[in-house]
């Protein structure tokens, strides 16, 4: 018998990464960022002056990924690209703007799927990403989706890049998020879409800690 899934999808900035870091830590289970191997495509095929319309040498970069993620105290992952820490690199406006693109090739998603369905060992799973309920693990013990209003994950986005360090502007920000939703909802492959029987949050106006409290009501687990 498979290890058991939860998933947590959603649009970026509505709280899923943070949500899924206290959800596999609390549980101690493994945890699976999705949207960084998407991301770590699009740093490779940045770094490596890939065409974008080269479909094959696109899909090649995301199946050859070398990539470790290191879980730190935390909670949080240190992400290595060819042994180079990428942390902040990964987080740029440039780098969701490519992997909002390449997510969008078939081809990309298929060299994802098998590292991706690896992440699922014993004791369980946390994975958080888009189609991790839809596609990924379709058989998952629990599903959840998490969404918050555009505005509320545009100035989440901005205080997250400021913490890191990196310029950001707001309007900016939420004009690419807008976009960005608009493209992962109407794209033909894995479209951003809440999976059947998901448990679905808003998180615009609660905090963090009653998420995490409604899902391991929905999940039946007790601290
Ligand atoms: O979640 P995050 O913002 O890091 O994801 C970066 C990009 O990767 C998103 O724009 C989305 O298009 C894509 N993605 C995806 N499927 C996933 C996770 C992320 O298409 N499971």
């Amino acid at each position: 018998e498979s290890a058991p899934v939860i998933t947590v999808d959603g649009p970026s900035g509505s709280g899923k990464g943070t949500i899924s870091q206290i959800l596999a830590t609390k549980l101690g289970y493994h945890l699976l960022d999705s949207g960084a191997l998407y991301r770590l495509t699009a740093l490779s095929v940045l770094k490596n002056d890939i065409d974008t319309n080269d479909i094959e040498a696109v899909a090649k970069a995301a199946l050859e990924l070398d990539v470790v993620f290191e879980p730190q105290i935390d909670g949080e992952q240190k992400v290595l690209l060819n042994g180079q820490d990428v942390g902040v690199e990964l987080r740029l406006d440039e780098t969701s703007e490519m992997a909002s693109k390449v997510a969008a090739i078939p081809e990309v998603r298929d060299a994802l799927l098998i590292r991706q369905k690896k992440f699922r060992q014993s004791p369980g799973l946390v994975a958080d990403g888009r189609d991790m309920g839809t596609v990924v693990f379709p058989d998952a013990k629990h599903k959840v989706f998490l969404t918050a209003s555009p505005e509320v994950r545009a100035e989440r986005r901005h205080k997250q890049l400021i913490e890191k360090g990196v310029d950001a502007n707001i309007s900016h920000l939420l004009k690419g998020i807008i976009e960005r939703d608009e493209r992962d909802r109407t794209r033909t492959v894995a479209p951003l879409v809440p999976a059947e029987g998901a448990f679905v949050v808003d998180s615009s106006t609660i905090s963090i800690d009653e998420v995490v409290q409604q899902i391991f009501d929905f999940i039946g687990f007790s601290e």
